[in-house]
């Protein structure tokens, strides 16, 4: 791979628990996953990116780290995690882990610690604080679970709360404290001197909240001081061969985004306004274009998300069914042709919809908190083939049901027909891999006012790459050069000397050779 290879990179995003079972206790774990490397290869992605797999209790899926330093036995042993480290590595894929910076898990020894008595030191690298006059919380900040982001201090003696901006099992680090800093530093250098060539950083716009605590929700998210982190954060980085941070910056202001990003600060940043633009020409013209102009500006890359495992699928958000699918696949296909990296989530490739999870069955703590569905729906277990109850994926009881979708959509049914949506991500992924190192200049948006988004890409041997994306869901038609070659579509695309007609809901690339 290129120099910065994260530019450019396919990163495909493993939710650990439900890729695939190896020893048959109903979650995915990382042996299961070590045995699915080939498919990704056979996929054509260039990286992936495992969810937390370290020591944890569980109720946040692994988000509420006990010991960020081993892995939770549900999921395998360090030899696991080095075995499949090496295997993927062998596969020329590298590998993306998470890092949890905001907060830790109740259990985690230092919240344990901090707990054990009110006068306890550690104390210092949480959250703790005095209760308001009337004995309620210190401030109205909310948790994105649902109701206070305070809890009553469970400390022999201790009469005020702790801060928690997700679950109550999750405390928030006190980032003003010089040893939080340095563990944090120090597990960099821990999963960096192991191997990992890169970090998806957990809430990368929180860590500092409001030094006064005021009320109001911008106060507890997103304050300057965090960049200080990233660019001690950006040095460890650069003192190793080829590593990359990217960050969850879950806010929908693109600038603000961008701010996070830079030489000096880190790689690049998911940008949510992808994933939340609606399967319509201006919308996706407008995001994409300003997506990069901003990050390129930043000299980050844009960064391509439509779904991970908090998003309702994208085939489900752009409507459902087949055309759910073709919709999400011709978006996709628009995203894999621009500048930047794309970022895939498990089951993407099968076109899975959102799962229709039980009341009783569900797990999120979201649900579990404010009764609020949750994201449980984006969390099934891959279909590996179409025999239930297990579906190649467990020989146990899968930790999330199956719906009626892995009856059908299963990746082997799927591998053997190449009208399927899985063959028609490896095709996409095939092109982008002759043209990814090739892009050069900006792309040339076409004017246009109706249903098509149309972008010509420069390429460094001086060829084109035409896109053009049909929103509609009726069939179009469009001049193009009469030279200009079909390379990939998404569905039926018809070229006749100087004409191309897309099926609605469908992208086609053209190249133009010089
Ligand atoms: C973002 C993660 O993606 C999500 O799954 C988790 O619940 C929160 N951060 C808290 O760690």
């Amino acid at each position: 791979m290129p120099a910065e290879w994260w530019r450019s990179a396919v990163v495909y995003e493993i939710y650990v628990r439900s890729f695939a079972d190896a020893d048959g206790d109903g979650v995915g774990d990382l042996a299961g996953i070590r045995g699915k490397l080939d498919y990704l290869v056979d996929l054509g992605v260039d990286a992936i990116w495992l969810t937390p797999f370290y020591r944890s209790p569980m109720h946040d899926h692994g988000y509420d780290v006990a010991d960020p330093r081993d892995v939770d036995p549900m999921f395998g042993s360090l030899a696991d995690f080095d075995g499949l480290l090496h295997d993927a590595h062998a596969r020329g894929l590298r590998v993306y882990v998470d890092i949890v910076p905001n907060h830790t898990s109740n259990e985690h020894p230092w919240f344990r610690a901090a707990t054990a008595n009110v006068d306890a030191p550690e104390r210092e690298r949480y959250l703790f604080r005095a209760g308001a006059p009337d004995g309620g919380p210190p401030n109205d900040w909310e948790s994105v679970f649902g109701g206070s982001a305070w809890s009553a201090d469970p400390t022999p003696g201790g009469t005020g709360y702790y801060l928690h901006l997700f679950d109550a099992s999750q405390p928030d680090l006190n980032w003003r404290n010089r040893e939080v800093r340095a563990e944090f530093v120090s597990l960099l250098r821990y999963w960096f001197d192991r191997g990992v060539d890169g970090f998806r950083i957990d809430v990368a716009h929180g860590l500092f909240k409001d030094s006064r605590f005021r009320d109001g929700k911008a106060n507890a998210w997103d304050q300057d001081e965090v960049f200080d982190i990233w660019r001690e954060w950006r040095k460890v980085a650069d003192g190793y061969d080829e590593r990359a941070f990217v960050g969850e910056v879950f806010l929908y202001d693109m600038d603000r985004v961008a701010q996070y990003v830079g030489r000096q600060k880190l790689h690049q940043a998911f940008n949510f306004v992808v994933a939340r633009t609606s399967f319509d020409a201006d919308a996706i013209r407008t995001t994409l274009r300003r997506a990069l102009h901003l990050f390129l500006r930043h000299d980050s890359a844009p960064t391509w998300v439509l779904s991970n495992h908090d998003l309702v699928r994208h085939v489900t958000r752009f409507g459902g069914g087949d055309l759910g699918r073709r919709r999400g696949l011709a978006f996709t296909a628009m995203l894999l042709a621009l500048p930047g990296a794309t970022y895939l989530y498990q089951g993407e490739e099968l076109g899975l919809e959102e799962s229709d999870v039980p009341p009783d069955a569900r797990q999120d703590p979201v649900w579990l908190t404010s009764g609020r569905v949750g994201r449980d729906g984006a969390r099934t277990p891959m279909p590996w083939t179409s025999d239930g109850p297990g579906f190649g994926f467990t020989t146990g009881t899968p930790w999330l049901p199956f719906d009626e979708q892995a009856n059908t959509r299963d990746a082997r049914s799927q591998s053997g027909d190449g009208t399927s949506t899985l063959s028609t991500y490896r095709r996409l992924l095939a092109a982008r891999r002759e043209i990814r190192h090739r892009w050069s200049g900006s792309p040339r948006w076409a004017d246009r006012t109706d249903e098509l988004v149309v972008v010509e890409q420069e390429l460094s041997d001086g060829s084109t790459l035409l896109v053009a994306c049909n929103c509609a869901d009726d069939t179009v038609t469009l001049p193009v050069p009469a030279a200009a070659e079909l390379v990939v579509a998404t569905d039926h695309a018809d070229l006749d000397g100087g004409s191309l007609t897309l099926a609605g809901a469908t992208t086609g690339w053209l190249l133009l050779r010089r």
